[in-house]
């Protein structure tokens, strides 16, 4: 294995939030929300405990899958303020110890980008990836004077930047090696995009798509070089930056460069099961190609914890030290927490749970106070990927007061980037602020006690006890986790030899050689040394 500079010591202890930017807060009243927002809400971060904060795209865009399709990697979006407002957010989140990472979108542009304009119109540019004649399967047309049809990696509007083919093929005469002249190009803007924005402060990159870029790549070998590459200058150049990769499959990743890859709804050897065996009900962002499954995170209690331990056990052995698997709440193209079946009663065994595991927690943003998955909504720049997939759901205006616009703006609701929550009794931060029984106080002292107790973070060791309803763990040799995410009562043995101190417990019950937990019960134990 190629040997890394460890990864930066802040890693190991980060919280993750994920900031959707169209509809976090906005500042200027436009309905679609803006870096200064999200400076006046800074302080919500620090509360909670929040350590990093990854930024979709918020580069310049046609928006045709909301910021996806970069049309300039190295200017904002004029919806979400200027340069110097992002300048001014990385520099007051850092005043108060948050880090800003942001989207690279490595695999492919906007088809306005001009790098793409000019591929178009020009047979000797490969930049791109082109046929030269036709239109074979899973291409599109070229529009420019060129003749032939280009690869899309996304939607039709998002050409896939050429970094070269794993292997040739006679059929395909149009394929380039990964060492020819537009791979280069391409793998050189990769490295200008990234040295652009971390010489201006930046953290690092959540990479879009990391494990697309080279194609037709057995075992994905070429694309791991590129990154294992690009890490090598990473670690010279910016050391203290972090690469976190849309990827799903740590084990390999992370050994070709990554610090942390996320445990996705799609990816990886088993398509996603390890994050979806824990959160997908069936209900919110299904893709129709996905087998249904009982997740264990659900009320009916006929699923289990171990799909997601297994892949994180294969995950986590692999990737030892060098790096760090990561766990999302939800993302933006998948269900939200409190989606379908899943009220807000069984929340704090979910936080509980992702706040405790040996994983690195991302917190979507609005899951802290349970946002729900909003059905039912017409597209919005892309968000609907099939007939049960729309990722509008998940991307609402932030519930911040139960004031107009919720609080995130102070545009008419008909102008708001998505509509608002429905129901009348959602979920604001202002309503669980005031509130120490709530969900965000749960969720804010989880935070504190796993950055005041190493053994509970990302390096700690954790020994499975039982996995099943309760599933029931100890980290580091000392805290007892204990989580039912289902509505019966549950029990299982358990050899007590020490007592069980609770430091943040509701519905568990710890003796006499048994372990009892209530209907959507959780709780954390210190059994002392
Ligand atoms: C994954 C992103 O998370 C998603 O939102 C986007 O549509 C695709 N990649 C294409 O960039």
């Amino acid at each position: 294995m190629t040997s890394f500079r460890p990864a930066p010591a802040w890693l190991a202890d980060a919280v993750f939030y994920q900031i959707y930017p169209q509809s976090f807060a906005d500042s200027d009243g436009d309905g679609i929300g803006d870096f200064n927002g999200i400076v006046q809400r800074l302080d919500h971060l620090v509360w909670l405990g929040v350590t990093a904060v990854w930024l979709n795209p918020c580069f310049v865009s046609p928006f045709r899958d909301a910021g996806y399709d970069v049309s300039d990697y190295l200017n904002v979006a004029p919806r979400y303020g200027s340069a110097d407002d992002l300048a001014e957010l990385v520099d007051e989140a850092g005043r108060r110890g948050i880090r800003v990472l942001l989207d690279l979108v490595a695999g492919h542009t906007s088809d306005e980008h001009p790098w793409f304009t000019a591929s178009a119109n020009d047979p000797d540019d490969h930049r791109y990836i082109w046929a030269p004649e036709g239109r074979p399967d899973g291409f599109v047309t070229s529009p420019g004077t060129r003749p032939g049809a280009y690869l899309p990696n996304f939607f039709d509007t998002q050409p896939a930047l050429n970094f070269g083919y794993g292997r040739k093929n006679p059929a395909e005469p149009w394929r380039q090696p990964v060492d020819a002249a537009g791979p280069r190009a391409n793998r050189e803007a990769l490295r200008t995009i990234m040295d652009h924005w971390l010489g201006l402060g930046l953290a690092g990159f959540r990479v879009d798509m990391a494990a697309s870029l080279v194609k037709d790549d057995p075992g994905r070998t070429e694309t791991a070089r590129i990154w294992t590459e690009l890490r090598h200058w990473l670690d010279t150049a910016h050391p203290d930056a972090v690469l976190l990769s849309e990827w799903g499959e740590p084990e390999v990743s992370v050994p070709a460069g990554f610090h942390t890859d996320f445990f996705l709804q799609f990816g990886g050897a088993t398509d996603g099961l390890p994050l979806r065996s824990l959160w997908s009900n069936g209900d919110g962002t299904v893709n129709e190609a996905w087998d249904p499954l009982d997740c264990f995170f659900d009320a009916s209690g006929k699923g289990s914890p171990r799909p997601f331990v297994e892949a994180w056990r294969k995950a986590s052995d692999a990737v030892g030290a060098t790096g760090f698997v990561s766990l999302p709440t939800a993302n933006h193209d998948f269900s939200r927490l409190n989606c379908g079946p899943r009220t807000a009663e069984q929340l704090p065994a979910a936080f509980a749970f992702q706040l405790t595991w040996p994983t690195l927690p991302a917190i979507y943003y609005g899951d802290e106070i349970g946002m729900r998955y909003v059905g039912g909504l017409p597209d919005k720049e892309g968000s609907v990927l099939g007939p049960r997939y729309n990722r509008a759901g998940s991307r609402t205006p932030m519930q911040w007061d139960d004031g107009p616009g919720a609080g995130f703006s102070t545009a008419p609701a008909d102008r708001l980037y998505l509509p608002l929550d429905p129901s009348p009794d959602r979920p604001t931060v202002a309503a669980q602020r005031a509130d120490d029984g709530s969900l965000l106080h749960l969720v804010r002292r989880l935070v504190a006690l796993r950055a005041s107790t190493p053994a509970l973070g990302s390096g700690g060791s954790v020994e499975v006890l039982h996995t099943g309803y309760p599933f029931v763990y100890v980290r580091g040799g000392r805290y007892l986790v204990v989580v039912n995410p289902q509505r019966n009562e549950v029990r299982c043995p358990y050899d007590a030899t020490r007592e069980a101190r609770a430091l943040e417990a509701s519905g568990v019950r710890v003796g006499n050689g048994t372990i009892e937990a209530e209907g959507f019960s959780y709780g954390v134990f210190d059994l002392g040394r």
